[in-house]
């Protein structure tokens, strides 16, 4: 608190990040990292970038980069908008797209930015909640609204909504933006990127930072209707003209360029998740079922607060959330390598032979 604060501030609950450790050696589990690093011509292309050129600005309109997302989806630059990490796109998105007179509409249990973006820019929204299996239900969402943004696959429940459906949501809100959050989307969800020349009102986001191994880069993209990049444009320059670096635009577009390094490394850790979820209900877990490189899943003997932190005492990490409550008996547990996960399962099979 201080009288140097606008209202604004005085208000602002803000958004609180999984943890990043400032210890080595320990399992980390907790923020949907790719365990696989970036590919070699990620590495080079973002070498080349150390060099004098540093000194001048970077393209504002990242044009190099909106190329190649346009032609990984084969779709126009016009429809490409790109960021600094798919949060700063998302805040863009619900400031120039989802401010209007009606409540925006999310699931329940969702990623906990979406209410602290509506804080902060003055939103009213209505949480929708997930079925008693954490499904998104589209029917609940066939009402009047001032837009409406959900993950596909949702976290932290890792649950994916078909296409059809996206499409059937689409055509019941002709008039309402439709975001698509589709942070973990390559993990095994269907991407509704097909549906954009379609549907003006419909746009999709993505990140670099899960799939493509580059979190540390923050660089994120939507797809969209050109109107609705335009109107990402008109907030991104009345806010930031150069949100990607030099670094982040060059090693993105290497990133984006690299399809096998991306489907290799996409397709081991959907084989490590497979198994995981295998061992996870041999010792009698429930795992949701997950198109994310995250699984969310309970024991029906043990609380996920407690076991989070006897994880954490044999040094392995993952996430756990109290609130929502239905949520609070789980723990998110990101997908790492086959030898971080047999960790976690060594890990957790020693903490159940112990009594409660
Ligand atoms: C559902 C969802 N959307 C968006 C993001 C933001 O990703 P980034 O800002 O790294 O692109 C995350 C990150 O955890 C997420 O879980």
């Amino acid at each position: 608190m201080s009288r140097f604060w606008s209202q604004v501030v005085h208000g602002l609950t803000p958004y609180v990040p999984g943890e990043q450790p400032k210890l080595g050696n320990l399992v980390k589990l907790n923020t949907n990292e790719n365990p696989y690093g970036p590919g070699l011509r990620v590495l080079e292309a973002l070498r080349a970038e150390a060099a004098d050129s540093l000194r001048l600005y970077p393209d504002p309109n990242s044009e190099r980069l909106r190329q190649a997302i346009a032609e990984y989806h084969d779709i126009e630059l016009a429809n490409i908008f790109v960021g600094n990490g798919s949060d700063e796109i998302l805040a863009h998105a619900f400031h120039a797209l989802l401010k209007h007179d009606l409540p925006i509409l999310f699931p329940d249990i969702t990623y906990s930015f979406y209410p602290v973006y509506c804080g902060l820019y003055g939103i009213e929204y209505i949480e929708v909640p997930l079925t008693d299996n954490f499904e998104i239900c589209v029917d609940d969402y066939l009402r009047p609204n001032g837009g409406i943004v959900f993950p596909n696959p949702n976290a932290p429940t890792g649950r994916a909504l078909a296409l059809s459906e996206i499409e059937r949501l689409l055509r019941a809100n002709p008039d309402s933006v439709v975001v698509v959050d589709e942070a973990y989307v390559d993990f095994g969800a269907e991407s509704s990127v097909s549906l954009v020349k379609r549907f003006p009102q419909l746009l999709v986001t993505h990140t670099l930072s899960k799939s493509r191994s580059l979190a540390g880069l923050r660089v994120g993209y939507a797809v969209g209707n050109a109107e609705l990049i335009e109107a990402l444009d008109r907030v991104k320059d009345s806010f930031n003209s150069y949100p990607l670096g030099r670094p982040a635009q060059a090693g993105a577009t290497a990133a984006m360029q690299d399809r096998a390094y991306f489907e290799s490394t996409c397709r081991k850790v959907i084989g490590t998740r497979e198994k995981l979820v295998a061992s996870l209900q041999s010792l009698g877990f429930e795992v949701l079922p997950s198109a994310a490189n995250f699984v969310l899943t309970r024991h029906p003997q043990y609380d996920g607060k407690e076991l989070t932190a006897k994880l954490r005492e044999r040094s392995i990490i993952v996430r756990h959330f109290s609130k929502p409550e239905r949520i609070a008996p789980f723990m998110r547990i990101t997908i790492g390598t086959d030898v971080q996960c047999a960790a976690l399962v060594d890990a957790l099979a020693d903490i159940l032979r112990k009594p409660v």
